[in-house]
Protein backbone atom coordinates (compact mmCIF):
# COMPACT_ATOMS: atom_id res chain seq x y z
CA UNK A 1 0.00 0.00 0.00
CA UNK A 2 1.55 3.24 -1.34
CA UNK A 3 0.31 6.59 0.36
CA UNK A 4 -0.38 9.48 -1.13
CA UNK A 5 -0.49 12.78 0.46
CA UNK A 6 -2.85 15.42 -1.67
CA UNK A 7 -2.30 19.34 -0.88
CA UNK A 8 -4.27 21.44 -2.67
CA UNK A 9 -3.39 24.62 -1.67
CA UNK A 10 -5.02 27.83 -3.07
CA UNK A 11 -6.89 29.44 -5.95
CA UNK A 12 -7.21 26.83 -8.48
CA UNK A 13 -5.50 24.32 -6.38
CA UNK A 14 -8.06 22.73 -4.89
CA UNK A 15 -10.27 22.08 -7.97
CA UNK A 16 -7.58 20.61 -10.49
CA UNK A 17 -6.19 18.35 -7.42
CA UNK A 18 -10.11 17.20 -7.58
CA UNK A 19 -9.96 16.07 -10.91
CA UNK A 20 -6.21 14.21 -10.82
CA UNK A 21 -7.92 12.70 -7.45
CA UNK A 22 -10.94 11.45 -9.29
CA UNK A 23 -7.83 9.52 -11.72
CA UNK A 24 -6.08 8.34 -8.73
CA UNK A 25 -9.43 7.00 -7.16
CA UNK A 26 -10.39 4.91 -10.31
CA UNK A 27 -7.24 3.32 -10.64
CA UNK A 28 -7.61 2.84 -7.48
CA UNK A 29 -11.11 1.06 -7.69
CA UNK A 30 -10.85 -0.37 -11.00
CA UNK A 31 -7.17 -1.37 -11.67
CA UNK A 32 -5.96 -2.84 -8.42
CA UNK A 33 -3.66 0.60 -7.80
CA UNK A 34 -2.63 -0.30 -3.91
CA UNK A 35 -2.75 3.30 -2.89
CA UNK A 36 -4.17 5.19 0.60
CA UNK A 37 -4.91 9.20 0.44
CA UNK A 38 -4.98 11.66 2.52
CA UNK A 39 -5.10 15.83 2.44
CA UNK A 40 -3.01 18.50 4.20
CA UNK A 41 -3.59 22.11 4.14
CA UNK A 42 -0.65 23.69 2.94
CA UNK A 43 -0.06 27.73 1.60
CA UNK A 44 -2.46 30.44 1.73
CA UNK A 45 -5.39 28.17 3.31
CA UNK A 46 -2.65 26.55 5.64
CA UNK A 47 -2.13 30.26 7.06
CA UNK A 48 -5.95 30.41 7.60
CA UNK A 49 -5.91 27.89 8.93
CA UNK A 50 -3.26 27.26 11.44
CA UNK A 51 -1.59 30.61 11.20
CA UNK A 52 1.59 29.29 8.87
CA UNK A 53 2.01 28.42 5.73
CA UNK A 54 3.38 24.64 6.42
CA UNK A 55 2.20 23.36 9.63
CA UNK A 56 4.03 20.45 11.55
CA UNK A 57 1.47 17.79 10.76
CA UNK A 58 1.24 18.26 6.95
CA UNK A 59 5.33 18.58 7.18
CA UNK A 60 4.78 14.93 9.09
CA UNK A 61 2.32 13.70 6.86
CA UNK A 62 4.70 14.74 3.75
CA UNK A 63 7.62 12.44 5.52
CA UNK A 64 5.44 9.70 5.76
CA UNK A 65 3.65 9.60 2.07
CA UNK A 66 5.15 7.49 -0.59
CA UNK A 67 4.53 10.50 -2.65
CA UNK A 68 3.01 13.69 -2.56
CA UNK A 69 0.41 15.54 -4.89
CA UNK A 70 -0.11 19.36 -4.54
CA UNK A 71 -2.37 22.01 -6.43
CA UNK A 72 -0.66 25.83 -6.07
CA UNK A 73 -0.18 28.16 -3.15
CA UNK A 74 -0.49 31.88 -2.98
CA UNK A 75 -3.06 34.38 -3.63
CA UNK A 76 -3.97 38.44 -3.64
CA UNK A 77 -5.01 38.08 0.04
CA UNK A 78 -1.00 37.39 1.44
CA UNK A 79 0.96 38.87 -0.34
CA UNK A 80 1.09 41.66 2.07
CA UNK A 81 2.88 39.51 4.70
CA UNK A 82 6.33 39.08 5.33
CA UNK A 83 8.06 37.09 3.38
CA UNK A 84 8.65 34.69 5.54
CA UNK A 85 4.64 33.89 6.67
CA UNK A 86 4.07 33.75 2.70
CA UNK A 87 2.17 30.87 1.47
CA UNK A 88 5.27 30.41 -1.02
CA UNK A 89 6.78 29.70 1.84
CA UNK A 90 5.74 26.64 2.72
CA UNK A 91 6.04 25.12 -0.85
CA UNK A 92 9.57 26.19 -0.55
CA UNK A 93 9.95 25.09 2.39
CA UNK A 94 8.64 21.28 1.50
CA UNK A 95 10.95 20.87 -1.05
CA UNK A 96 13.80 22.14 0.91
CA UNK A 97 12.83 19.69 4.51
CA UNK A 98 12.02 16.71 2.05
CA UNK A 99 15.58 17.06 0.16
CA UNK A 100 13.32 17.40 -3.49
CA UNK A 101 16.23 18.54 -5.36
CA UNK A 102 16.16 17.71 -8.93
CA UNK A 103 13.15 19.36 -11.00
CA UNK A 104 11.36 17.74 -13.84
CA UNK A 105 9.65 19.69 -15.72
CA UNK A 106 8.87 18.66 -19.39
CA UNK A 107 7.38 20.34 -22.46
CA UNK A 108 5.94 18.48 -24.88
CA UNK A 109 4.25 19.70 -27.51
CA UNK A 110 0.71 17.53 -27.99
CA UNK A 111 0.56 17.77 -31.58
CA UNK A 112 -3.38 18.34 -31.04
CA UNK A 113 -2.07 22.17 -29.32
CA UNK A 114 0.21 23.54 -32.12
CA UNK A 115 -2.75 26.08 -32.79
CA UNK A 116 -3.04 27.13 -29.22
CA UNK A 117 0.76 27.86 -29.21
CA UNK A 118 1.71 31.54 -30.03
CA UNK A 119 5.06 30.40 -31.52
CA UNK A 120 4.58 29.47 -35.35
CA UNK A 121 3.68 25.30 -36.31
CA UNK A 122 6.82 24.79 -37.83
CA UNK A 123 8.90 26.48 -34.66
CA UNK A 124 7.02 24.20 -32.19
CA UNK A 125 5.67 21.29 -33.38
CA UNK A 126 7.15 18.05 -32.37
CA UNK A 127 9.01 19.78 -29.42
CA UNK A 128 9.86 17.92 -26.61
CA UNK A 129 11.95 19.32 -24.12
CA UNK A 130 12.90 18.31 -20.51
CA UNK A 131 14.17 20.85 -18.17
CA UNK A 132 16.37 19.35 -15.16
CA UNK A 133 16.10 22.68 -12.33
CA UNK A 134 17.75 22.37 -9.59
CA UNK A 135 15.70 22.89 -6.63
CA UNK A 136 16.75 23.01 -3.39
CA UNK A 137 20.00 25.62 -3.30
CA UNK A 138 20.92 28.94 -5.24
CA UNK A 139 19.60 31.81 -4.75
CA UNK A 140 16.24 30.55 -3.49
CA UNK A 141 17.93 29.34 -0.14
CA UNK A 142 21.49 31.33 0.04
CA UNK A 143 22.45 33.21 3.21
CA UNK A 144 22.95 35.85 4.05
CA UNK A 145 19.61 37.29 2.55
CA UNK A 146 16.68 39.86 3.87
CA UNK A 147 16.53 43.44 3.60
CA UNK A 148 18.21 45.60 6.38
CA UNK A 149 19.45 49.26 6.78
CA UNK A 150 22.94 50.01 6.44
CA UNK A 151 25.23 52.63 8.48
CA UNK A 152 24.42 55.17 5.75
CA UNK A 153 20.85 55.14 6.35
CA UNK A 154 19.82 53.08 3.28
CA UNK A 155 17.70 50.24 2.96
CA UNK A 156 19.55 47.18 1.46
CA UNK A 157 18.41 44.16 -0.22
CA UNK A 158 20.74 40.85 -0.12
CA UNK A 159 20.22 37.49 -1.60
CA UNK A 160 23.14 35.37 -2.19
CA UNK A 161 23.36 32.77 -5.03
CA UNK A 162 25.74 30.26 -4.17
CA UNK A 163 26.01 26.04 -5.11
CA UNK A 164 28.47 23.63 -3.61
CA UNK A 165 30.56 21.56 -5.94
CA UNK A 166 28.33 18.57 -4.65
CA UNK A 167 25.14 20.13 -5.51
CA UNK A 168 26.00 20.57 -8.79
CA UNK A 169 27.19 17.37 -9.27
CA UNK A 170 24.32 16.11 -8.11
CA UNK A 171 21.89 18.08 -10.38
CA UNK A 172 24.16 16.96 -13.25
CA UNK A 173 23.91 13.45 -12.60
CA UNK A 174 20.85 13.62 -12.86
CA UNK A 175 20.28 15.42 -16.17
CA UNK A 176 23.10 13.11 -17.32
CA UNK A 177 20.97 9.94 -16.33
CA UNK A 178 17.67 11.11 -17.81
CA UNK A 179 19.21 12.15 -20.84
CA UNK A 180 20.60 8.72 -21.79
CA UNK A 181 17.00 7.33 -21.70
CA UNK A 182 16.31 10.12 -24.26
CA UNK A 183 17.89 11.53 -26.93
CA UNK A 184 21.48 11.58 -25.08
CA UNK A 185 22.15 16.06 -24.93
CA UNK A 186 22.80 18.17 -22.15
CA UNK A 187 22.70 21.63 -22.84
CA UNK A 188 23.80 23.45 -19.14
CA UNK A 189 22.54 26.89 -18.97
CA UNK A 190 24.01 29.26 -16.58
CA UNK A 191 25.69 32.90 -16.32
CA UNK A 192 29.65 32.24 -16.16
CA UNK A 193 31.13 35.30 -18.10
CA UNK A 194 29.67 37.25 -15.19
CA UNK A 195 29.08 34.77 -12.20
CA UNK A 196 31.19 32.45 -10.50
CA UNK A 197 29.15 30.80 -8.78
CA UNK A 198 28.02 29.57 -12.19
CA UNK A 199 31.30 29.61 -13.36
CA UNK A 200 32.19 26.53 -10.88
CA UNK A 201 28.69 25.36 -12.22
CA UNK A 202 30.20 25.01 -15.96
CA UNK A 203 33.69 23.30 -14.57
CA UNK A 204 31.57 20.98 -12.60
CA UNK A 205 29.48 20.27 -15.62
CA UNK A 206 32.36 19.94 -17.85
CA UNK A 207 34.45 17.28 -15.62
CA UNK A 208 30.96 14.95 -15.00
CA UNK A 209 30.90 14.92 -18.78
CA UNK A 210 33.72 12.89 -19.23
CA UNK A 211 31.98 9.86 -17.38
CA UNK A 212 28.75 10.17 -19.49
CA UNK A 213 31.14 10.20 -22.77
CA UNK A 214 27.30 8.98 -24.97
CA UNK A 215 25.63 12.26 -23.85
CA UNK A 216 26.72 15.05 -25.70
CA UNK A 217 27.34 18.66 -23.36
CA UNK A 218 27.07 21.83 -24.19
CA UNK A 219 26.68 24.92 -22.45
CA UNK A 220 24.93 28.24 -23.05
CA UNK A 221 24.36 31.72 -21.22
CA UNK A 222 21.13 32.07 -19.71
CA UNK A 223 20.37 35.18 -21.85
CA UNK A 224 21.51 33.51 -24.62
CA UNK A 225 19.23 30.16 -23.72
CA UNK A 226 16.36 32.29 -23.22
CA UNK A 227 16.11 33.02 -26.91
CA UNK A 228 17.11 30.09 -28.04
CA UNK A 229 13.94 28.64 -26.60
CA UNK A 230 11.84 31.26 -28.30
CA UNK A 231 13.81 31.25 -31.36
CA UNK A 232 14.49 27.27 -32.20
CA UNK A 233 13.23 25.38 -28.91
CA UNK A 234 13.62 22.05 -30.80
CA UNK A 235 17.39 21.69 -30.19
CA UNK A 236 16.77 20.84 -26.94
CA UNK A 237 16.91 17.86 -25.34
CA UNK A 238 17.48 18.18 -21.28
CA UNK A 239 18.10 21.47 -20.06
CA UNK A 240 20.13 22.12 -17.11
CA UNK A 241 20.21 24.67 -14.75
CA UNK A 242 19.78 26.75 -11.72
CA UNK A 243 16.96 26.91 -9.23
CA UNK A 244 16.45 30.74 -10.47
CA UNK A 245 17.25 30.37 -13.29
CA UNK A 246 15.15 27.23 -13.92
CA UNK A 247 12.47 28.76 -12.87
CA UNK A 248 12.54 31.40 -15.48
CA UNK A 249 13.18 29.39 -18.29
CA UNK A 250 10.15 26.74 -17.40
CA UNK A 251 7.50 29.46 -17.80
CA UNK A 252 9.13 30.48 -21.42
CA UNK A 253 8.86 26.57 -22.27
CA UNK A 254 5.72 25.76 -21.25
CA UNK A 255 4.51 28.62 -23.23
CA UNK A 256 5.86 27.15 -26.16
CA UNK A 257 3.21 24.13 -25.63
CA UNK A 258 0.40 26.76 -25.83
CA UNK A 259 0.13 26.86 -22.30
CA UNK A 260 1.42 26.87 -19.07
CA UNK A 261 -1.88 24.72 -18.00
CA UNK A 262 -0.36 21.60 -19.67
CA UNK A 263 2.91 20.78 -18.11
CA UNK A 264 3.39 19.00 -15.31
CA UNK A 265 6.25 18.35 -12.93
CA UNK A 266 8.29 15.90 -10.64
CA UNK A 267 10.32 16.74 -7.74
CA UNK A 268 12.54 14.11 -6.23
CA UNK A 269 14.83 13.36 -3.87
CA UNK A 270 17.85 10.77 -3.95
CA UNK A 271 15.78 8.21 -3.34
CA UNK A 272 13.10 9.11 -6.03
CA UNK A 273 10.08 9.82 -3.18
CA UNK A 274 8.77 12.77 -5.19
CA UNK A 275 6.35 16.00 -4.85
CA UNK A 276 4.33 15.92 -7.97
CA UNK A 277 2.52 19.83 -9.11
CA UNK A 278 1.49 21.56 -12.13
CA UNK A 279 4.16 24.18 -12.75
CA UNK A 280 1.64 26.81 -13.37
CA UNK A 281 0.46 28.82 -10.12
CA UNK A 282 -2.70 29.23 -8.01
CA UNK A 283 -4.14 31.37 -10.75
CA UNK A 284 -6.84 33.47 -8.15
CA UNK A 285 -8.21 35.57 -11.04
CA UNK A 286 -10.20 32.07 -12.25
CA UNK A 287 -10.61 30.65 -8.88
CA UNK A 288 -13.81 28.59 -8.63
CA UNK A 289 -15.20 29.44 -11.75
CA UNK A 290 -14.99 25.84 -13.25
CA UNK A 291 -12.64 27.61 -15.93
CA UNK A 292 -8.81 26.18 -15.03
CA UNK A 293 -7.29 23.59 -17.12
CA UNK A 294 -6.91 20.13 -14.64
CA UNK A 295 -4.38 18.44 -17.16
CA UNK A 296 -1.25 19.46 -16.20
CA UNK A 297 -2.02 18.13 -12.42
CA UNK A 298 -3.19 14.70 -14.40
CA UNK A 299 -0.20 14.75 -16.25
CA UNK A 300 1.46 15.23 -12.85
CA UNK A 301 -0.07 12.09 -11.53
CA UNK A 302 1.30 10.34 -14.12
CA UNK A 303 4.16 11.28 -13.83
CA UNK A 304 3.83 10.09 -10.24
CA UNK A 305 3.31 6.41 -11.41
CA UNK A 306 6.31 7.13 -13.74
CA UNK A 307 8.74 7.92 -11.24
CA UNK A 308 7.67 6.77 -7.71
CA UNK A 309 5.49 3.70 -8.37
CA UNK A 310 7.37 2.80 -11.71
CA UNK A 311 4.07 1.87 -13.20
CA UNK A 312 5.06 3.20 -16.74
CA UNK A 313 2.40 1.56 -18.49
CA UNK A 314 -0.40 3.31 -16.57
CA UNK A 315 1.67 6.58 -17.03
CA UNK A 316 1.43 5.96 -20.79
CA UNK A 317 -2.48 5.35 -20.61
CA UNK A 318 -3.07 8.25 -18.65
CA UNK A 319 -1.15 10.46 -20.90
CA UNK A 320 -2.76 8.46 -23.94
CA UNK A 321 -6.01 9.19 -22.60
CA UNK A 322 -5.34 13.27 -22.25
CA UNK A 323 -4.23 12.85 -25.80
CA UNK A 324 -7.67 11.53 -27.05
CA UNK A 325 -9.40 14.11 -24.96
CA UNK A 326 -7.49 16.07 -26.89
CA UNK A 327 -7.93 15.05 -29.98
CA UNK A 328 -11.78 14.55 -29.90
CA UNK A 329 -11.43 18.63 -29.68
CA UNK A 330 -12.07 19.38 -25.81
CA UNK A 331 -10.35 22.48 -24.77
CA UNK A 332 -10.66 24.83 -21.56
CA UNK A 333 -10.40 28.70 -22.07
CA UNK A 334 -6.58 28.25 -21.94
CA UNK A 335 -5.79 26.38 -24.63
CA UNK A 336 -8.76 27.04 -26.84
CA UNK A 337 -8.56 28.06 -30.32
CA UNK A 338 -11.53 28.05 -33.20
CA UNK A 339 -13.38 24.86 -34.28
CA UNK A 340 -12.61 23.27 -30.76
CA UNK A 341 -14.98 22.72 -28.06
CA UNK A 342 -14.87 24.75 -24.67
CA UNK A 343 -15.37 22.19 -21.54
CA UNK A 344 -14.98 23.23 -17.70
CA UNK A 345 -12.80 22.24 -15.38
CA UNK A 346 -14.92 19.05 -14.69
CA UNK A 347 -16.16 18.00 -17.81
CA UNK A 348 -12.11 18.33 -18.57
CA UNK A 349 -11.74 15.78 -15.80
CA UNK A 350 -14.74 13.53 -16.17
CA UNK A 351 -13.59 13.51 -20.01
CA UNK A 352 -9.93 12.14 -19.43
CA UNK A 353 -11.92 9.75 -17.18
CA UNK A 354 -13.93 8.37 -19.63
CA UNK A 355 -11.29 8.16 -22.04
CA UNK A 356 -9.08 6.19 -19.29
CA UNK A 357 -12.23 3.73 -19.28
CA UNK A 358 -12.74 3.16 -22.71
CA UNK A 359 -8.61 2.28 -23.28
CA UNK A 360 -9.03 -0.29 -20.45
CA UNK A 361 -11.63 -1.94 -21.95
CA UNK A 362 -10.29 -1.63 -25.38
C1 LIG B 1 7.36 27.31 -9.38
C2 LIG B 1 6.81 28.49 -8.65
C3 LIG B 1 7.46 28.58 -7.27
C4 LIG B 1 8.94 28.77 -7.47
C5 LIG B 1 6.87 29.66 -6.33
C6 LIG B 1 5.39 29.49 -6.16
C7 LIG B 1 7.56 29.64 -5.00
O1 LIG B 1 6.98 29.65 -9.39
O2 LIG B 1 7.22 26.18 -8.87
O3 LIG B 1 7.91 27.50 -10.47
O4 LIG B 1 9.40 29.89 -7.64
O5 LIG B 1 9.66 27.77 -7.46
MG1 LIG C 1 7.75 29.32 -11.35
Amino acid sequence: MKKILLLPGDGIGPEIVGEAVKVLSYLRDNRGLDIQMEEAPIGGSAIDACGQPLPEETLEKAREADAILLGAVGGPQWESLPIERRPEKGLLGLRSALGFFANLRPALLYPQLVEASTLRPEVVSGLDLLIVRELTGGIYFGHPRGVHVREDGQRVGVNTLIYTESEIRRIGRMAFEIARKRNRRVCSVDKANVLECTELWREEMTNLASRYEDVELTHLYVDNAAMQLIRAPKQFDVMVTTNLFGDILSDAAAMLTGSIGMLPSASLDELGKGLYEPIHGSAPDIAGKNLANPLATILSVAMMLRYTFEDSATADRIEQAVGQVLDRGLRTADILSPGKRQVGTREMGDAVLAALERLDTE
